[in-house]
């Protein structure tokens, strides 16, 4: 379909400005500030202009709409963005969702999409197999990981409670654990499916914010014998915050032992099962019964690409399975998406994985994995000879750190400075003691040894600029 002010300027018009658009944000990202420079009332006024009444030339609204975008972003796709789990974004990833969108295949149904299906299911099958679960084991993609871990909380209800999809919980009272690091998707979850946020436990993190295995045992026996029904025990892989991972062998043998579903949030932990150099700090991630992982987070794909996986799909099937009066059967030997997932329209969201994944090859996004962890152990040691304390024990790419004479709220205003100056961007961790630390993740595959030093570098102007202020 074109529009009539599409003719304007055509598809490959367009594009090709999209894609010198590329070619030049690449070739001076670093020269750009890394936080937003476009004023609220600039943005307010420019957006005024469209009122939709009349249509527009696709090439100006695209021109313009870039120019926002440049200008209104905190920057992602720059190296020295040192933020939360949102990588650069890498060629392969960014064709994968332009050729995806031209097609748009809808993959509900397999026989709707056999190609795209096909292309998401060997996808899946690469990081299944890192994960070491068996050829068994279903996957799917999901919009990010809060879908991912409500797929696993609905899968371990209807494991633990067969007739929860038919006839919802009733009288049973189930809770399920999370350490007080866990991602805070699950209290939305426990609102959404039902349960309530009080029936996620929060179990309490030890001095390296990982799960305590006794004080689980603990909150599982008292909750025994007060009525309630435990059934799952969330282990997370690579907390938000600094990057812990739980005790996962631990937490497998105590899932056993209780007959409990072990789900592993590996939104971003996963990345560790891409080096062999990493891989032993998640060993025991395997053994989980549902794997949350997101490509978004691990890989410089656009958002968004999670993964769900499961070992034994009969409670998911239980969950989403449905008869339709209006759509065809599947076709014998293959599954349709809509049975099995949450979504029912699905859009082709692993062509950008799978382009990347083919463009960089196994030993190549090893690579890439293992520089970030490089560059994370520079940033350590550039830090220390600055004369901060690293705080957090981790051989994933995220270090936390702060500098000791600082109280919680200097801390804060650290991680401001270094935000306002816009030659770099960091966050703060609030632990649940109340500390505050610097956290600074090393997302972009990018980053390189000049980057570690402009980091630096910002952090020790906002040392200085703090410390006057409080002279
Ligand atoms: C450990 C963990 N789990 C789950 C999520 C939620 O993932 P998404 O933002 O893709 O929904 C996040 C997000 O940062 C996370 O860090």
């Amino acid at each position: 379909m074109t529009t009539a002010a599409g003719s304007a300027g055509t598809l490959e018009q367009v594009l090709a400005r999209i894609a010198r658009q590329w070619s030049r944000w690449n070739a001076s990202v670093r020269d750009h500030p890394v936080r937003p420079t476009l004023s609220e009332q600039e943005l307010t006024t420019r957006m005024a202009a469209y009122d939709f009444e009349r249509p527009r030339a696709l090439d100006e609204t695209v021109e313009d709409m870039a120019d926002l975008l440049e200008r209104g972003s905190l920057h992602a796709t720059h190296p020295r963005y040192f933020g939360l789990f949102v990588p650069g974004v890498c060629e392969a990833g960014v064709a994968g969702d332009a050729l995806a969108a031209i097609y748009n295949p809808q993959l509900a149904a397999w026989w709707h999409a056999p190609a795209a299906a096909q292309v998401e299911r060997q996808t899946l099958a690469f990081f299944r197999a890192r994960i070491g679960l068996p050829e068994s084991a279903f996957a799917c993609f999901t919009t990010g990981g809060s879908e991912a871990n409500l797929t696993a909380v609905l899968a371990a209800l209807t494991a633990r409670f067969p007739r929860h999809a038919e006839e919802g919980l009733s009288e049973a009272k189930p809770v399920f654990y999370a350490s007080d690091q866990a991602h805070d998707s699950f209290v939305k979850i426990a609102r959404t499916v039902g349960l309530g946020a009080r029936a996620m436990r929060r179990v309490r993190s030890d001095g390296q914010q990982r799960l305590d295995i006794e004080a689980l045992e603990h909150m599982i026996a008292a909750d025994r014998a007060n009525g309630k029904t435990p059934f799952l025990v969330v282990a997370t892989v690579g907390t938000t915050g600094t990057g812990a991972a739980d005790p996962l062998n631990g937490i497998a043998d105590l899932c056993r032992r209780e007959g409990l579903w072990m789900h592993a949030d590996a939104a971003w932990g996963g990345i560790a099962l891409l080096s062999a150099r990493l891989r032993p700090s998640v060993s025991g991630l395997e053994r989980a019964d549902s794997v949350t992982w997101d490509a978004h987070k691990t890989l410089p794909v656009p958002m968004g690409a999670g993964m769900f996986f499961v070992r034994d799909r009969r409670p998911t099937d239980a969950v989403f399975s449905v008869q339709t009066a209006y759509v065809p059967d599947a076709a014998p030997g293959t599954l349709d998406a809509y049975q099995h997932t949450i979504q029912w329209s699905r859009r082709f969201i692993g062509l950008k994985v799978f382009l990347t994944l083919a463009a960089l090859g196994r030993e190549g996004i090893e690579r890439m994995v293992d520089r970030q962890a490089a560059m994370a152990d520079l940033l350590r040691q550039a830090l220390v000879a600055a004369r901060w304390t690293i705080t957090n024990d981790t051989q994933l790419p995220v270090v936390c750190f702060v500098d000791e004479r600082a109280s919680s709220s200097q801390t804060s205003a650290l991680a401001r400075h270094v935000a306002e100056e816009g030659r770099a961007w960091i966050s703060e961790v609030r632990l649940p003691d109340e500390r505050r630390w610097l956290r600074a993740c090393i997302t972009h595959a990018d980053v390189d040894p000049p980057d570690v030093r402009a980091l630096v570098d910002a952090l020790d102007r906002a040392r200085v600029r703090s410390t006057s202020r409080r002279g």
